[in-house]
């Protein structure tokens, strides 16, 4: 082996130790429906302990990707590995072991509508672990306190604002105090109030579980204030990845122009310099 070629097998090693294993690799994943071609070869890591946005324009496979990170759908082919381990050739014990790990929030927050918010908190300890009543109670109400709606714990789905229901929702997706947490798109159909609250309760429950989050979204704003790192999808194929500074100085005209057209209202206010931003009509 020559020198340069052994430097290099140094660095790729040195890389992956200092950066960390990515909890998740997706790779060359694809996807058709019939004659639909969805995904086209899919590659892309997702970071442990971070929140990763994957953003791309209605009907460009967001919800099919993620849910091949849970093998909600197989793929035709490509492989995602969580912690070095193909999902999709594990059996079916070991997936349904792996999927505990994995904790999954809808778009439309779906709870049971005929269980209260203390039981829909529940369920998922009741299907996985044995605990007395007593330490249910501890865990449920914990839960609840933490996001704030422990008040509501007799109350049914139907009493609840959409905001409350999303934090249900997230009591009841973290309950089992998964390693990853995956958002399909939480704040579509809020008004932006809502909207703001919603990303930082994502920040906030990233930050105190130290937990892996993935957020489908297709609103800039949202996503430059809550991403670590974004991914683009496009026609089947990822077509950035990097920091929020890195698709803000995007060169790629298919990235500017899904920022563009997404950020006529709040995006600006995210993007504008501060001074520009909270200068009155006419101040300048
Ligand atoms: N189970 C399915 N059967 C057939 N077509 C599907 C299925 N799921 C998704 N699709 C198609 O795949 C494409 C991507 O869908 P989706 O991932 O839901 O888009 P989005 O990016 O809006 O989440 C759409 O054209 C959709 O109709
Ligand atoms: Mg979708």
């Amino acid at each position: 082996m020559t020198t340069a070629a052994a430097n290099q097998d140094d660095a790729a090693q040195a890389d992956q130790t200092t950066s960390g294993e990515p909890i998740l690799r997706v790779l060359g994943l694809h996807k058709a429906f019939g004659d639909q071609q969805v995904l086209r070869g899919i590659d892309l890591d997702i970071p442990t302990g971070q929140i990763t946005v994957i953003i791309g324009g209605s009907g460009s496979g967001k919800s099919v990707l993620i849910k091949h990170l849970v093998a909600l759908l197989r793929p035709d082919r490509g492989e995602v590995r969580f912690h070095g381990r193909n999902l999709f050739d594990m059996s079916d014990l070991e997936l349904l072991e792996a999927r505990k790990h994995f904790g999954m929030l809808f778009q439309n927050a779906a709870l049971f509508d005929s269980m209260s918010v203390y039981d829909n908190v529940a369920f998922p300890l009741r299907e996985h672990l044995k605990l007395s009543k007593a330490a249910e109670r501890e865990r449920v109400m914990a839960a609840l306190q933490e996001l704030k709606v422990d008040y509501a714990e007799l109350k049914f789905p139907s009493e609840l604002s959409g905001g409350m229901r999303k934090r249900v929702a997230l009591a009841r997706a973290t309950i089992l105090r998964p390693q990853i947490l995956i958002y399909d798109e939480p704040t579509t159909g809020l008004d932006p109030v809502m909207i703001t609250q919603v990303d930082d309760m994502i920040a906030e429950t990233q930050e105190r579980l130290q937990v892996t989050s993935v957020v489908i979204s297709h609103d800039m704003a949202s996503t430059f204030r809550i991403a670590h790192r974004i991914a683009m999808l496009h026609e089947g194929q990822i077509v950035e990845v990097g920091s929020p500074a890195v698709f803000k100085a995007s060169s790629n005209p298919v990235v500017r122009r899904f920022i563009f057209v997404s950020g006529t209202g709040p995006l600006q206010a995210a993007t504008a310099p501060p001074a520009a931003a909270t200068a009155p009509p006419g101040a300048a």
